[in-house]
């Protein structure tokens, strides 16, 4: 019988035997899949294990310090890298949602082949790859498309010529949650919403600048923290706040203001391929709306996504 502890326990097992004392590198994201894949290589090779977490400058407000320091807490072997202005810098004057996607893709291959090289006689990539990935599900738009897609240009970064390791290939996302709970990974790390790869970038209709980053992540971090607060949080699939680069009139004080739109968006869904909007509590919403037009410089309306998908997405890009 199928339980967290045996699974737990063959697999490190298994690892042990597999990797010796090889070295492994892995690239988190904050994300379950992920963290559990690294907690498992970390029981079994220790610090042969190189993780590495990069900055893109797209994640949610404080993100990258609070995992960087719950990964650190549980004992792995990782190394943050600061690269939000190599991802900046390539962002610039890019609008279209697919080159945007493309350039993140690009950088970040970039900058883990960079640190790849740093770890001296690595054999192996270690990846969160779980069952849904492996039978092919895996959305066209995700991190393997971008990866693809570098290959036929110049040829394979070196780091993708290493052999793989992805010890949850056979289980499904639930059970990875168990498997995580069982090795006693953060609850707040298991609990996660999805969070997309390009990150922020794909909130932020248009062209990214380091400034609408900021307002975004202002703006979310409120949204987010006011779904927690109220007790929804762990009942919506997934939410964030998009930045709409539109201006509409306002008025503060005496003053006139013309200013740019947050929408929120929230979804119910069992696997992302269709989703319905949330009914979030009206007192919520006026909460959330006052929260962020208050607090936000630069944002005078906030407006909330009541589309399902099909027809829309659960993104904007
Ligand atoms: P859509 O917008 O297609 O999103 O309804 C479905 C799910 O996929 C996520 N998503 C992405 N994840 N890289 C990712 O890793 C991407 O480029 C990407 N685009 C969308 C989205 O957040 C949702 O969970």
């Amino acid at each position: 019988d199928w339980t967290p502890d045996s699974f737990i326990e063959s697999t490190i097992a298994n690892l042990k035997e597999k990797l010796g004392d090889d070295k492994v590198v892995l690239g988190l994201s904050g994300g379950v899949d992920s963290s559990v894949a690294a907690v498992l290589l970390h029981h079994a090779i220790g610090k042969n294990l190189h993780c590495i977490f990069v900055d893109n400058g797209l994640l949610r407000k404080d993100e990258y310090q609070s995992v960087l320091d719950s990964y650190q807490h549980m004992g792995l072997n990782i190394k943050g890298v600061d690269a939000k202005s190599r991802f900046y810098d390539a962002l610039a004057g890019i609008s279209d949602p697919e080159k945007k996607r493309k350039a993140i893709g690009r950088v970040f291959i970039e900058v883990f082949d960079d640190e790849a090289h740093q770890v001296t006689d690595v054999k192996w990539l270690g990846q969160g790859t779980i069952y849904p990935d492996v039978i092919e599900s895996v959305s066209v738009k995700g991190p393997s498309a971008t990866i693809k897609s570098h290959h036929n240009v110049g040829g394979l970064p070196d780091f993708m010529k290493l052999k793989v390791v992805e010890p949850l290939n056979t289980l499904f996302k639930d059970e990875v949650r168990r498997v995580g709970k069982a090795l006693g990974i953060d609850p707040n790390i298991l609990g996660r919403h999805p969070f997309p790869g390009p990150g922020l970038a794909i909130r932020i209709l248009g062209d990214v600048t380091p400034e609408k980053v900021q307002i975004l992540q202002e703006a979310d971090a409120i949204y987010i923290n006011n779904l927690r607060s109220y007790g929804v949080y762990d009942k919506v699939w997934q939410a964030g706040a998009i930045f709409l680069p539109v201006q509409s009139v306002g008025v503060m004080g005496d003053e006139r203001t013309y200013e740019n739109v947050i929408c929120l968006r929230a979804v119910e869904s069992l696997d992302g391929m269709t989703a319905d909007w949330c009914h979030l509590p009206y007192d919520l919403l006026a909460k959330i709306s006052n929260d962020i037009i208050n607090n936000v410089k630069g944002i005078n309306r906030v407006v909330y996504d009541i589309s399902s998908k099909p027809p829309a997405t659960i993104e904007w890009e």
